[in-house]
């Protein structure tokens, strides 16, 4: 472990900055005023904040995302054969939160608009289903990535318009936290430095609003897998990444105990030839976290962001065999895909394949839990595990 630490820490002197172009520097400095100290150390004292983010990822379990737009659970039903209506959406959702056994891995999910106003077929809401099992109800709150004007290739999430009423009815509906992405597409020449400034601007007003109302905010800035970049390229951007939203979290005074981090994992672009093994992701990944993500974040939570889900879950078991004894944040998941995956492909719009769709999605869920101690093998995906039958 302490030998796997090492050579982390040693690979940061190693590493050339050739790859970035030079608009990835040049920050402003920043320093708080006397008044603005003060203010700081005030909000400090507001704690429910940090009791749900703890709450999230507590006793190893993680988060399940399960708030893709209507649009993408369209297009995802559509590929499997699924009529695109609202009550097969209900449906699916339902199948999800009364899944046996979720709640033993699973410590929040994360809804859509939609989902958050449905209810069971009985009549249950299902955010009441969630609440009941012990499990966090989220809500996805940004509006999507739209172009963003003057950098073409290049995305700006939306949604700050009328936030603060948002958040305000989705507390009221049961929500405890929120999730805001921002998507950061990576070539030869991007991102700009000011595309990833204004991402993080967004995300950290988001933040800010999202703390205000008692929500805690997922704070998501995905440095997406498309392209034919290396893993070395994938970590200088992730990297800079992350280090413009913490500064433009502390700009807009957010609390850092009070949010949780959903990042990308550190990969090669999905066309580059030669894919990293375990080992090299999770060293690179932590490098980059250790580099940029203050320890008083309680968790970095990862997203899957179209990686097979075994594999998902093994790069997640590698970073927590080699480091988690040393990092000061948990390293959990914050899957949708690399969770749901296996049981939509098992479901497919038939009620009578409902239980074994549950049982998949428990397994992936539990397979991740296993990650998160660094006790997953291989040997979870076996012939009995249901996505295999
Ligand atoms: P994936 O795990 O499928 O990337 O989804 C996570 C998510 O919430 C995307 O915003």
């Amino acid at each position: 472990m302490k030998r796997a630490f090492r050579r982390v820490t040693n690979l940061l002197p190693a590493l050339s900055f050739n790859d970035l172009t030079p608009t990835h520097f040049g920050y402003r400095p920043w320093q708080a005023s006397d008044r603005e100290l003060e203010i700081q150390s005030f909000n400090m004292k507001a704690n429910p904040l940090i009791d749900t983010a703890h709450a999230l990822v507590a006793n190893g379990k993680g988060l399940l995302a399960m708030d893709e737009s209507t649009r993408t659970c369209d297009q995802r039903f559509a590929k499997l054969g699924i009529p695109q209506t609202a009550e097969m959406r209900r449906a699916y959702r339902e199948l999800i939160v009364t899944a046996p056994g979720l709640n033993e891995s699973i410590g929040g999910a994360i809804l859509f608009d939609e989902t958050i106003r449905q209810s069971t077929g009985a009549g249950v809401p299902l955010v009441q289903v969630l609440a009941d099992a012990g499990i966090i109800p989220g809500i996805k709150v940004d509006l999507g990535a739209k172009d963003l004007a003057g950098y073409a290739g290049e995305k700006i999430t939306e949604g700050l318009d009328g936030l603060r009423a948002r958040l305000k009815e989705y507390g009221g509906l049961g929500a405890r936290f929120a999730k805001w992405r921002a998507v950061i597409a990576v070539s030869d020449d991007l991102p700009s430095r000011s595309g990833l400034e204004a991402n993080a601007h967004a995300l950290a007003r988001y933040a800010a609003l999202c703390q205000e109302a008692g929500l805690v905010p997922i704070v998501e800035p995905e440095v997406l897998m498309d392209g034919a970049h290396t893993l070395e390229r994938c970590l200088r951007v992730s990297e800079e990444a992350l280090r413009n939203v913490f500064i433009q979290l502390n700009c807009q005074r957010v609390q850092l105990d009070g949010i949780i981090l959903k990042p990308n994992m550190v990969l090669a672009g999905l066309a580059y030839p030669r894919q990293p093994t375990l080992d090299e992701v999770a060293d690179a990944t932590v490098a980059c976290l250790l580099r940029t993500v203050p320890a008083a974040v309680p968790a970095v939570a990862f997203l899957s962001g179209g990686q097979p889900a075994e594999l998902a879950s093994a790069r997640l078991n590698a970073m927590n065999a080699r480091f988690k004894s040393r990092a000061p944040w948990a390293l959990s998941f914050s899957f949708a895909r690399a969770i749901q995956q296996p049981a939509s492909d098992i479901w497919r719009g038939d009620p009578a394949n409902v239980a074994a769709a549950q049982q998949a999605l428990t397994h992936r869920a539990r397979c991740n839990l296993a990650a998160r101690r660094g006790e997953y093998s291989g040997a979870m995906e076996t012939r009995t595990s249901p996505e295999k039958q």
